[in-house]
């Protein structure tokens, strides 16, 4: 992503913050329901406890305190390109590993994970036709030991000019050109797919 495509994201996150504060409006979600679905369908790729999980794009952290709530005791990372937001978070979650940035920023480097998951953080209107999102995805798999999980909106339900979507299909067979095991869901929210991607 360009300068000024990370500056924008920055900006409209510190305002939604201002304007919201901890809540999840201030993400550009409707309500929590909405957020926690998403949350329940990732991590049913079968995070369990034990696993080391990165959390790209992670807001607030709240899927932190969501494997909190179903007593699944992971070693979470997570990673979110707003500062402000991740301060919120590092408030919340004290002795959690919190980082601000990209994915390639560099943190990570000479690290792994066993799941990476990523929720939202792809929906920005990058308009360079889903070049900056496969770059992630392909990152993120590399990173990962056992697999990768992440939503993007379903461009069947979902055509703004503020808004980055796509056919689900189009990103399932990009996603099996690195993983031999994939899989797609659609049957959650209307405006939202997942894949799964699992290291063989
Ligand atoms: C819709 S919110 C979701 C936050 C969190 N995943 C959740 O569900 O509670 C999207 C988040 O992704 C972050 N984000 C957007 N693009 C990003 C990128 N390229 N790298 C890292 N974080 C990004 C935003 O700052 C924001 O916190």
């Amino acid at each position: 992503m360009n300068k000024a495509q990370r500056k924008r994201i920055i900006d409209r996150h510190s305002d939604s913050l201002k304007r919201y504060g901890y809540h999840p409006n201030a993400l550009y979600w409707s309500n929590k329901n909405i957020q926690e679905i998403r949350f329940a369908v990732l991590t049913e790729i079968s995070v369990a406890s034990g696993d080391s999980v990165l959390d790209v794009g992670c807001g607030f952290a709240d899927l932190k305190l969501w494997f909190e709530a179903q007593n699944i005791e992971v070693d979470y990372t997570g990673i979110d390109i707003s500062p402000d937001l991740i301060e919120v978070a590092k408030k919340n979650h004290q002795d959690t590993s919190l980082f601000v940035g990209e994915l390639h920023d560099g943190q990570f480097k000479a690290r792994s994970f066993d799941w990476i998951l990523l929720s939202g953080a792809l929906n920005e209107p990058y308009q360079d036709k889903g070049k900056y999102t496969k770059k992630i995805i392909k990152e993120m798999y590399r990173l990962c030991r056992k697999g990768v999980a992440f939503n993007l909106l379903n461009a069947n339900a979902v055509k703004a000019f503020d808004l980055q979507s796509f056919q689900p299909n189009e990103i399932l067979e990009f996603c099996q050109t690195l993983s031999p095991e994939c899989k797609l869901r659609t049957d959650y929210l209307d405006n939202d797919f997942s894949i799964y991607m699992f290291k063989p």
